[in-house]
């Protein structure tokens, strides 16, 4: 139930973090993968690294801020597998600004890539999914966007709860089409944002955590794994907390 053989997934933000697991987990599941990222450099050397361990996946370079630049990239995706069956929206800035500091760029900066980016994947990937009348979008929000919390910018919690009230959108509009649309809501996963926080502010993070340890990408991967995969079928509008506990519903 949870094998993606036949099936091609494109993730944004694969270069490197928690996108770079994701690829690296619907890979070894079975999917052919598009690894797109703002940084190429990065998500080619991905590409290559995973090719030569026989997986079969391409990089593209890709700015989410650019409607058009992401439509190109996802029909030269399609033209290269034939289709795509599984978008994650993963590409993402994680300030942590003081709200007192935040300027109006950056604000803007973290709208257009968090929110705005993955509005634009959401749509692209839509229409080619709900012409093929299947396919799954899978987007990454996060805990910032369910709780306060001091250890992200106050923009990037709102970006991460506005998302939330996209991926429900999204979902009733194309569960007529048989396409499903979920949102995995992530905290102290282990990544390069969070291995650049200090030792002491990582154990204070660590403390808050009830089962005591930072999540693993693979964790989170397995997540998308399932929501993309049969086992996820009957799933749509759904948020997925991946948490060890801190925020519990
Ligand atoms: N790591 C965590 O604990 C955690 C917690 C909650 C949510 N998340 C979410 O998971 C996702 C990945 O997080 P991460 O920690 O791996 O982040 P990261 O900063 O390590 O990686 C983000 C990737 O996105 C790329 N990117 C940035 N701007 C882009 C753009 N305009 N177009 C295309 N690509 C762009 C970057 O080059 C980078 O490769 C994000 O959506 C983040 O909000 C992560």
């Amino acid at each position: 139930m949870f094998s993606l053989t036949g099936q091609a997934a494109f993730v944004t933000g694969a270069g490197r973090g928690l996108g770079e697991a994701i690829a690296r987990g619907l890979s070894e599941a079975g999917a052919r993968i598009v690894l797109a990222d703002i940084d190429g450099d990065a998500a080619h050397a991905v590409a290559t690294a995973m090719q030569s361990e026989g997986r079969e996946c391409i990089a593209m370079p890709l700015d989410v801020r650019d409607e058009a630049a992401f439509a190109r990239c996802f029909d030269a995706a399609v033209q290269r597998f034939g289709a795509i069956d599984v978008m994650v929206n993963n590409a993402a800035l994680t300030p942590s600004t003081s709200l007192w500091d935040i300027g109006a760029d950056e604000w803007d900066d973290v709208m257009a890539i968090n929110l705005r980016g993955s509005f634009f994947g959401c749509r692209i990937a839509g229409r080619h999914m709900r012409e093929r009348k299947s396919g799954r979008i899978v987007n990454l929000s996060s805990m910032a966007g369910q709780q306060a919390s001091t250890a992200t910018g106050v923009h990037y919690a709102a970006s991460k709860a506005a998302l939330l009230a996209l991926t429900r959108s999204f979902a009733q509009e194309l569960a007529p089409s048989g396409v499903t649309v979920n949102a995995i809501a992530p905290a102290a996963i282990r990544s390069p944002v969070l291995d650049a926080m200090d030792e002491s502010r990582q154990r204070a993070l660590q403390a808050t955590i009830p089962l005591r340890r930072f999540g693993e990408g693979r964790e989170v991967a397995a997540a998308v794994v399932y929501l993309a995969s049969e086992a996820g079928a009957f799933t749509t509008g759904a948020t997925l907390d991946l948490n060890g506990g801190r925020f519990m519903r």
